[in-house]
């Protein structure tokens, strides 16, 4: 991959419309960090010996699940097959994998490479496939021990059901509508940035989206301000171009779906402070937009839009934001902006999310665990934790002779 880095890129970009810079400069090299991170683990990750009563030896054994599904999105392609494809490998198990029927072109130039790398025959297999029929046949068969899946939370619900057929280990990564708490005591010009970056990039097409922003009522107007300059500010152009910051949507039907969103939030009387449609004629192109006054039971502050529409709420006080950010059936990520070290640990601590970022945001690392609350999903991917998944531990207990009888 390594060797490989620029085409696997330019696939990347073809296939999904990111940035090339991003797809160069973030996925791929992610990717690999995912493979080195696991392949340590490879001979690592051993049993235990464990007293216990009586005079027996008793010792604890991690052993391969076995044929691992794994079912992947098309927003970052490389990387999911990495965070899936990794720690399943590393830990001795085979792979049946499906790509995203939108990106299948660099998951097909990897198992191309696991081929070149030396890998036994039919320890990975990568399939080409629709959801309702390649993915579905994944998720419902009896000789798959495990399936992985990470996508949307209504696919999420029906692979869990499918795999119930056979008691399948189940780890579901899902959709998020993360919340991103603003104090005005926080560092003002970089929190915008962030914000900014929080929810644009990818175009948006993140499932860490910091999609629910909740402003201390002190700094809103000018924050909401500050960030309708900044998204005007996006370079939207062709992928290749060295400056681009955002590419295409990656389908007419997401395109279509972020649409139907903001209708609604025109609808439902949010303040449109910029952007709202399509950008040019050509391509899955739409304005970075931004929605202002939100209400909390709007559609577009509660329901995951996966493009680059953001929404901005006011807050009062502390115990009232995180109550609010709560309140929401998803949970995979958060993030807190504050120079306050006492507000950054209780926002950090209480708000109902798989990964909080204080002053920071999408400081992802394949050694830091990530996954989801709620209806975010269940298990996690990458760490240690995300080795637990992809092991059974059995355990061994031997009379120790002419002790026990
Ligand atoms: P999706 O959940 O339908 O697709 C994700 C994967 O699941 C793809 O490989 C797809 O072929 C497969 N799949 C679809 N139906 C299936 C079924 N019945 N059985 C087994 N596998 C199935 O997501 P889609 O339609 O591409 O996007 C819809 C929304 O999902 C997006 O707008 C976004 O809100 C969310 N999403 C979240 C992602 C995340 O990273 N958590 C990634 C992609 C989408
Ligand atoms: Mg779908």
């Amino acid at each position: 991959m390594e060797r490989d880095r620029a085409y696997l890129a330019a696939l990347e970009t073809l296939d999904n419309g990111k940035p090339y810079q991003d797809a160069y400069f973030v996925d791929v090299p992610l990717s690999i960090k995912t493979y080195r991170y696991f392949a340590g683990w490879a001979g690592k990750r051993h049993g235990q010996t464990i007293p216990i009563d009586g005079d027996y030896f008793a010792y604890t054994r991690h052993e391969p699940v076995g044929v691992c599904g794994q079912i992947i999105p098309w927003n970052f392609p490389l990387a999911m097959q990495a965070w899936k494809l990794a720690p399943a490998l590393a830990m001795g198990n085979t792979v049946v994998m499906k790509t995203a029927e939108q990106t299948p072109l660099s998951a097909n130039h990897v198992a191309q490479l696991t081929k070149e790398a030396g890998f036994p025959p039919g320890v990975v297999n990568i399939l080409s496939g629709y959801g309702p029929t390649a993915g579905a046949a994944i998720a419902g068969h009896d000789h798959i021990d495990k399936v992985a899946f990470t996508g949307s939370t209504e696919v999420g619900q029906l692979i869990h059901s499918m795999a119930s057929g056979n008691v399948k280990n189940v780890s579901l990564e899902l959709g998020g509508k993360s919340p991103n708490v603003v104090f005005a005591d926080c560092d003002f010009d970089y929190a915008v940035e962030m914000s900014h970056f929080a929810l644009f990039f990818n175009q948006g097409q993140c499932c860490a989206a910091g999609s629910r922003l909740y402003i201390e009522e002190a700094i809103y107007d000018k924050f909401v301000e500050a960030s309708v300059a900044r998204a005007q500010k996006r370079k939207l152009g062709d992928p290749f171009d060295a400056d681009t910051e955002q590419g295409p949507q990656v389908s007419l039907e997401q395109l279509e779906k972020i649409t139907e969103l903001c209708q609604s939030g025109k609808d439902e009387g949010a303040t449109l402070a910029t952007g709202g449609t399509k950008h040019g004629d050509k391509g899955y192109y739409f304005q970075p937009t931004i929605f202002s006054d939100v209400k909390d039971s709007m559609r577009v502050f509660n329901e995951e839009i996966f493009g680059p529409v953001m929404q901005i709420a006011k807050f009062k006080n502390i115990d009232e934001v995180i109550a609010r950010a709560n309140k929401n059936h998803y949970g995979l990520a958060a993030s807190v902006f504050t120079k306050d070290i006492e507000k950054a640990f209780k926002t950090g601590h209480e708000l109902r999310a798989g990964t909080v970022y204080v002053n920071c945001y999408n400081a992802i690392d394949p050694a830091a665990p990530f996954g989801g609350y709620k209806m975010s999903g269940q298990g996690r991917d990458l760490g240690e934790f995300g080795l637990e998944q992809y092991t059974e531990r059995k355990t061994v207990i031997v009379n120790t002779p002419g002790k026990n009888s």
